[in-house]
Formats: structure tokens, C-alpha cells, sequence
């Protein structure tokens, strides 16, 4: 297995060119399931899930083609078409390795009346249950069955009524599939408490841009008019705000200035304000957000909540960056049980860091060692990143597949700007 190797030490100075979403492409790509037309993304990042969500589509029926798979182009553009679906099953070996396949659920009931996917299960930050996706399909009309370790979804008539749910707890994934199956309901649907992420609001936009009618966009009340059909579109998927704070977290603990180029500053507010409680300088520039650090980081308190709040993905990179802060920070993690994974692993760096229950606290040391550490899931793996990008000698991230999922090219971006870090290849 791959390997990447960090000698600490060298501060980060350039420019980062921030890719497409990850997260926005995985909401993006099932929406090419709801046409019989092309539906063409331009900015899809270069990721395994990205690969791996092709592969599923393709099993259903719809026909992908990419350009700009030249290794040195970022930013690919992928044409999917579904003329018809041959399949309405996204089977279990597909969604046990990546459980965003559960997106297919939404898109396949509008368009096809049903869909049978797989449970999910657990992952490594917790339980992560798919109830409330259930939930408010069976409020828009659909009837649900569980069995064998499958959900099987159909829509009385082939078509979802239409109807109305209130999230109890806010879930990004849940309302996704929720708009993606209202868009072809015969009547209207209506999702209150909502998730707000700006990924979300990448979907309604691509949504609307297929013919769908969607009211409150960016809200937490989405009132959604079905309609008979979708059309095809061309759209761009927006930069990626985790990766963008990720770098700038690497940019603070290396004491460095780098220029996030691409990143918007008004889709990661919470993430620039936490920065500058560390005392980085954070401004816009005409490409993309600076951000530059001199000192050490000073001690930050914050706890994750959905969106606009300070994002769980960034967590651990934050935490990363605390560890060489100048006194304690607070962390409370809100939305995922089991995500301080990266703690038992910061450890063996020399980070001092207390877990109790979903608090964590921080106390800042002198430095960090480098040590040989495990990849536990994607944010996580970042946060090693981090640390070994400051720590003293040589840093080994081990399971770096996690890493593959998530950062486009992460080992030559950070070289570019002054990084000492290789990927050692398993061969
Ligand atoms: C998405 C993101 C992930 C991010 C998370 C929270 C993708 C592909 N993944 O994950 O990177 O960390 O949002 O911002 O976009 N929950 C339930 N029942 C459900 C669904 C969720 O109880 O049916 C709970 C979850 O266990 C969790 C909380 O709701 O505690 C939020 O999860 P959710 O927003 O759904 O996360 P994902 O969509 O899986």
C-alpha cells in the first residue's frame, strides 16, 4: 500500500489551486440519473469516490465519458447520460465501500417509481443511520421496505405524491436524496429544517438549471414543485471549502502565507473566522482567499454544527493545528459520535490531548515529533498531514487510500508550495 512521507519543518509559501467538491460531485453525479438526457460537470475533482460513483452509474444504464484525464489537468469534465436505466439496484459490494451510493435511492425512485440500495452500515466516524432519507421519502408518498440488508423504495403509481417533512436532526445526505426524489413528484414537496450546506445549494442550482422548480434555495425550508420531466444542463461544481481550509490549516501550523486560489470565502465563514481566532491573516484576494500566519497559533474554542456553523469535516484538521498552539483549545465535536479517531495517532506524534466524551481539549507543546501513523478515515488522515508537515523529522502516513478519496493530488500541491513530502508507492 502507498505511503506518503513528510519531513517536517519547511514552511508553506504559494499559491494552492483548490479543486472541485468532492462532496458537491457526489450530490451532482446521481442527478445524471434523472434525465434521459447529458448532463455534463465541469470541475469534477480527480478522486477514488468520484471513480468509484462513475462505476455505479454505469451499472445502472447511464453512459459516462470524461475529459481532461490528462494527469496534469485538474478539473475534469464528465458527460453522463442515462437514456434508459437498466437497473435500479445499487447492490451491496458498491455502497459497503463508498457509502455516498446511497444518493442513487432519491434519483432512482423519481425516475423509475423504485429502488432497491443496499443499507450502508456503519463507518468509521459512527453509526451514520439512513432513517431520516427513509423518513422523508415515505412523507412524499413512498412506500419502504427493509430486507436481506436492502431498502427497497416504490412509489405508489410510479410517481411520488408529494408531501411534507420536518427534519428532527439537520442531515446533509437525507436532504439530498429527498430533493432529488421531489423534483419529479406529481405534486409539491416540502422539506423544513433542511440542511443549508453549500453543497446543497450546488444541487438545487444544478437541479433548477435541469428544469426542476425549487423555492428557498440556501434556506432551511425547501418547497419543491415536481415536474413531468427534467432536461439536460452543463455545470460547474464549486470549489471544495474543506479542502481550502485544510491547506490553510497546513499554512498556520508551518507559520506560512499561502493563497487558496479558487476558494470562496463566502461558502466557509465559520472556518476563516476559527483561523483568525488562531491569529492567522485571512483576506480575500482576486483568485481566492490568503491566508498567512507568523507566531504560533493561539488557542481556539469550537464546537461543529451543521451549516453556517463550523463544519465536523474540519474538525480534525483544526485540532492538528492546536496541537502546537500557545495554550488549551476546546474542541466539541456535535454531529458524528466517533471522530476523534485521529487522537490515539496525534498522540504518538507528542500532541497532549484529552478526550472526554465530545470534548476534546488541546494543550499546545513545543513540538511535534514524526512518527510512523495510520490513516483512519479522510479528515483524519488530513490532520496527520498537518502535523507531520510541522513536526520534527520524518512523519509516515500509512492507509493513504483515505487521503485518495478526498484531496486531489494532495502530495504535489503541498510540494508546490514547499513542502518536503513524497508518495511512496507500493508498486
Ligand atoms: C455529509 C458529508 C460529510 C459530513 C457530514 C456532516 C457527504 C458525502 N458527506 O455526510 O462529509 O461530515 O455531511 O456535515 O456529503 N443522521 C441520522 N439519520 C440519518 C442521517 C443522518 O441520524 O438518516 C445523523 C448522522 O448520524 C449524524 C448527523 O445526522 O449524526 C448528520 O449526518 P449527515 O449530515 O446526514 O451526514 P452525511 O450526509 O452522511
Amino acid at each position: 500500500m502507498d505511503q506518503i512521507v513528510i519531513r517536517g519543518g519547511q514552511r508553506l509559501k504559494g499559491r494552492i489551486p483548490i479543486s472541485g467538491a468532492k462532496n458537491a460531485a457526489l450530490t451532482l453525479l446521481p442527478c445524471a440519473l434523472l434525465t434521459d438526457e447529458p448532463l455534463t460537470l465541469r470541475n469534477l475533482p480527480r478522486l477514488a469516490d468520484v471513480d468509484g460513483f462513475g462505476h455505479l452509474l454505469n451499472q445502472l444504464g447511464c453512459s459516462t465519458t470524461i475529459e481532461g484525464s490528462r494527469p496534469e489537468d485538474f478539473g475534469r469534465v464528465m458527460t453522463a447520460r442515462t437514456t434508459t436505466l437498466t437497473s435500479t439496484v445499487a447492490p451491496y459490494d458498491i455502497v459497503r465501500k463508498m457509502r455516498a451510493s446511497i444518493l442513487v435511492l432519491g434519483p432512482l425512485l423519481a425516475r423509475a417509481g423504485e429502488a432497491t440500495v443496499s443499507l450502508p452500515g456503519g463507518c468509521a466516524i459512527g453509526n451514520r443511520p439512513i432513517d431520516l432519507h427513509l423518513k422523508a421519502l415515505e412523507a412524499f408518498g413512498a412506500e419502504i421496505e427493509l430486507a436481506s440488508g436492502y431498502v427497497k423504495a416504490v412509489a405508489p403509481g410510479g410517481r411520488l405524491a408529494g408531501g411534507k417533512f420536518t427534519f428532527p436532526v439537520v442531515s446533509v445526505g437525507a436532504t439530498e436524496n429527498a430533493v432529488m426524489a421531489a423534483v419529479l413528484a406529481k405534486g409539491t414537496c416540502v422539506l423544513e429544517n433542511a440542511a443549508r450546506e453549500p453543497e446543497i445549494v450546488d444541487l438545487c442550482n444544478c437541479l433548477v438549471a435541469m428544469g426542476a422548480h425549487i423555492d428557498g434555495i440556501g434556506t432551511e425550508t425547501l418547497t419543491i414543485e415536481g415536474v413531468d420531466r427534467l432536461h439536460g444542463a452543463t455545470y460547474r461544481v464549486m470549489a471544495d471549502r474543506i479542502e481550502a481550509g485544510s491547506y490553510a490549516c497546513a499554512a498556520v501550523i508551518t507559520e506560512g502565507d499561502v493563497e487558496l486560489v479558487g476558494a470562496k470565502a463566502g461558502e466557509m465563514e465559520a472556518t476563516l473566522a476559527a483561523l483568525r481566532e488562531a491569529g492567522a491573516t485571512v483576506e480575500g484576494t482576486k483568485s481566492g482567499i490568503r491566508v498567512a500566519m507568523s507566531g504560533r497559533a493561539q488557542p481556539v474554542t469550537l464546537s461543529t454544527a451543521p451549516y453556517p456553523g463550523f463544519a465536523t469535516d474540519m474538525q480534525a484538521q483544526f485540532m492538528a493545528m492546536a496541537t502546537l498552539g500557545t495554550g488549551a483549545s476546546l474542541f466539541t465535536e456535535t454531529i458524528f459520535e466517533n471522530r476523534y479517531m485521529h487522537v490515539p495517532e496525534l498522540a504518538r506524534m507528542g500532541c497532549d490531548i484529552q478526550v472526554k466524551g465530545r470534548t476534546a481539549v488541546v494543550r499546545g507543546v513545543d513540538h511535534l515529533v514524526g512518527a510512523p501513523v495510520m490513516a483512519t478515515d479522510l479528515r483524519a488522515s488530513m490532520s496527520l498531514i498537518i502535523a507531520g508537515l510541522a513536526a520534527q523529522g520524518q512523519t509516515e502516513v500509512n492507509r493513504v487510500y483515505h487521503l485518495d478519496r478526498g484531496y486531489e493530488r494532495l502530495e504535489e500541491k503541498l510540494q508546490a508550495v514547499g513542502a518536503d513530502i513524497e508518495r511512496i508507492s507500493a508498486g
